[in-house]
Formats: C-alpha cells, sequence, structure tokens
C-alpha cells in the first residue's frame, strides 16, 4: 500500500483489534495503542484468533496469516505512531475524550498523516476543530466485527478535503469493504436508523410487551436479522449503544431518541453486554 505503510490504530477493544487486523492482512505495518496493557492482550489473542480462523477456511494463506500477525506493534505510548500515515481512533465514544486524543495526535504525528474516527455518532466538524489540520480529518466508520462486515460508512467533516476523502476510500477498499459516504449529521446513515431499532425493542422489554427471547426471535426470524436487536445490543455494548441514542437526542433534538430506562438503568448497573459477561442477556 503505497500511501498507506504505517497504520496507526488507538483503541485496541471490539473496533480496535479487529480494525488493526484488517490493515495487517492489506500488508501495512501496524501500531496499536491502548492505555490499558490488559486491552493490548487481549486485542492479540483476538488477532491471532480470528486470522486462525480465516487461514483454517482457505481465505488466507498460513504464510499472508503469520506476516499480517507479525506486522501488528502494540503499545501504549502516542510517540511510536509518529511515523504513521494515518491513524484512525476507537477509543470510548466521548466527544470530550476524543477531541483530547485529536488535539495531541495532531501535535505528534507527521504533518501529512490523516486523523480518522471510528466513532459511530459524533461530529467529524467538532473533532476536527480540536487539530490544525480539519482538511485531513475524517470519519471511517467501520461495522462490528470488522473482519468480516463489509461496510465502511465515510463521514465527511464540514471541512473534509476531497484528497482526504479519497485516499480514505481507496484504502477502505484495500481492506476489501464496500464504502458508503454520509454527511456529518449525528448517528451518520447507520446508527440513525439502527439505534432507534434497539432503543424501541428496549422498550418493548421495558414495557412488557413480550420476553427478551421473543422480541429477539420475533424480529430475528420474523425480519431475516442475524440477530434479534437485544442481542445486537449486548453485542456491539449497552454502553455504546446509549452513548450513540444521547448524541442523537441532543444533535437532532427529537424526544423520540430518548434513551430507554431500562438500557440506561442496565448501563448503570454495569450490565454492558457481552464484553462484561452480562447484559441483557447472561453470558456466563
Ligand atoms: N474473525 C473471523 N471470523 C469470524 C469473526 C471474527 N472476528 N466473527 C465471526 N467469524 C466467522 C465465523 O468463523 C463463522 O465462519 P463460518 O460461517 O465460515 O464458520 C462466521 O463468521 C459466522 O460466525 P459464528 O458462527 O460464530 O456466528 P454467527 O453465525 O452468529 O455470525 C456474526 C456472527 C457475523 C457476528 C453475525 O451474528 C452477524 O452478522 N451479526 C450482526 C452483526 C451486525 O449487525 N453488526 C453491525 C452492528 S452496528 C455497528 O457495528 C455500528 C456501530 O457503530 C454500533
Ligand atoms: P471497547 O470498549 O471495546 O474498546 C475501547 C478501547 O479504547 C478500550 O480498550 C480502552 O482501554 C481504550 N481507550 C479508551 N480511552 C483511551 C485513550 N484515551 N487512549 C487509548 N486507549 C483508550 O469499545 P469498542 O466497542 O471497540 O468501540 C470503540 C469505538 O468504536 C467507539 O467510538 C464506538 O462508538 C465505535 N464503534 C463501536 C462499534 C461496536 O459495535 N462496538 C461499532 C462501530 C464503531
Amino acid at each position: 500500500m503505497a500511501e498507506f505503510k504505517v497504520i496507526g490504530v488507538i483503541g485496541a477493544g471490539q473496533m480496535g483489534s479487529g480494525i488493526a487486523q484488517l490493515a495487517a492482512v492489506a500488508g501495512a505495518d501496524v501500531r496499536l495503542l491502548d492505555k490499558d496493557a490488559e486491552a493490548l492482550l487481549t486485542a492479540k489473542r483476538s488477532i491471532s484468533d480470528s486470522v486462525q480462523r480465516f487461514v483454517s477456511k482457505g481465505q488466507l494463506s498460513k504464510e499472508v496469516g503469520a506476516d499480517a500477525v507479525a506486522r501488528v506493534k502494540y503499545t501504549s505510548n502516542l510517540e511510536d505512531l509518529q511515523s504513521a500515515d494515518i491513524v484512525i481512533e476507537a477509543i470510548v465514544e466521548s466527544e470530550d475524550v476524543k477531541k483530547k486524543l485529536f488535539a495531541e495526535l495532531d501535535k505528534i504525528v507527521k504533518g501529512s498523516a490523516i486523523l480518522a474516527s471510528n466513532t459511530s455518532s459524533i461530529s467529524i466538524t467538532r473533532l476536527a476543530s480540536a487539530t490544525k489540520r480539519p482538511h485531513q480529518v475524517i470519519g471511517m466508520h467501520f461495522m462490528n466485527p470488522p473482519p468480516i462486515m463489509k461496510l465502511v460508512e465515510i463521514i465527511r467533516g464540514a471541512q473534509t478535503s476531497d484528497e482526504t476523502y479519497n485516499k480514505t476510500k481507496t484504502l477502505a477498499e484495500r481492506f476489501g469493504k464496500t464504502v458508503v459516504c454520509s454527511k456529518d449529521y449525528s448517528g451518520f446513515i447507520v446508527n440513525r436508523i439502527l439505534m432507534p431499532m434497539i432503543n424501541e425493542a428496549f422498550y418493548t422489554l421495558y414495557t412488557g410487551v413480550a420476553t427478551k427471547e421473543d422480541i429477539d426471535a420475533g424480529m430475528k426470524l420474523g425480519t431475516n436479522q442475524p440477530m434479534g436487536p437485544l442481542q445486537l445490543a449486548d453485542f456491539i455494548g449497552l454502553d455504546i449503544c446509549l452513548s450513540i441514542l444521547k448524541v442523537l437526542h441532543a444533535g437532532l433534538g427529537d424526544t423520540k431518541y430518548t434513551p430507554c430506562p431500562l438500557l440506561v438503568q442496565y448501563v448503570d448497573a454495569g450490565r454492558l453486554g457481552k464484553k462484561r459477561g452480562v447484559g441483557v442477556y447472561d453470558y456466563t
């Protein structure tokens, strides 16, 4: 990949680890950063397991798989991202925390580097305002799990340049993804439509219309989705779903996005979904 020899990924959770894997399989040298050493260890195991699944199905050769795994370097030091041609951020879904990171990154990475965010809903224009390179800031929104899902939603901030958009689109295509492009409004395309459905599933449970199992089976079998909406919410992370709904509610100013009290209560109780072993369902 001529333009993107070194790719930085920040946040080694469910999304960042999958994005790092895609970048390594595409041939880049990857620097995967997390502030939490435990998260880096988990990411290392998950990248290795996921690559192995592709190798065992014959979708990747053993050599390409081994090379990709070896090309990911793990770090907690932002300075290690200095040589990156693009940095893709996948940390917590908080505007303040992301802005602080973008301001720091802007000072560290080379002038030509693109700063991309995997945010699910937050304004790219506002993230870009924390930097002195707003024309090189863009939304690159992968779907979970990144190694499997076919889509990348690209979000152009108010000042994103055509050059940044074209390079980012080419990179997503090199990852084997189909690109859709959204303007920079809360939730973009996918979560603008998906989160109200998930929220409504919580209200359906909260108001006692049906059991969680029947809500999920109804939607899975009745509308041909791979997972029911409550199971999908657990898979995404209930904290992430709540953060996205709050962004939709604040950004679009419509009460229809009010997060269901049951979703709020689960998050308050630390029931964050599959990643914590309990959410709507118990995974222990
Ligand atoms: N790496 C490699 N392979 C993987 C994998 C991973 N991380 N995860 C799943 N797979 C493979 C499995 O090996 C399996 O392969 P085979 O069929 O060849 O055996 C295949 O994918 C299916 O996996 P499973 O049998 O384990 O389970 P499944 O059939 O339920 O599929 C799933 C898992 C692909 C996640 C599927 O349930 C699904 O598509 N769910 C919906 C996911 C979705 O909607 N994601 C988008 C969420 S919204 C979002 O991401 C945006 C946001 O901002 C919140
Ligand atoms: P996660 O909780 O699994 O992982 C986040 C990681 O970021 C953690 O390992 C945490 O230690 C690390 N982190 C937090 N703050 C940091 C900082 N300041 N510096 C370095 N590391 C930091 O979360 P996730 O599900 O991978 O989501 C990450 C981002 O991707 C969010 O913006 C989310 O909205 C978006 N996203 C999530 C999904 C999904 O289905 N979960 C899908 C698409 C996009």
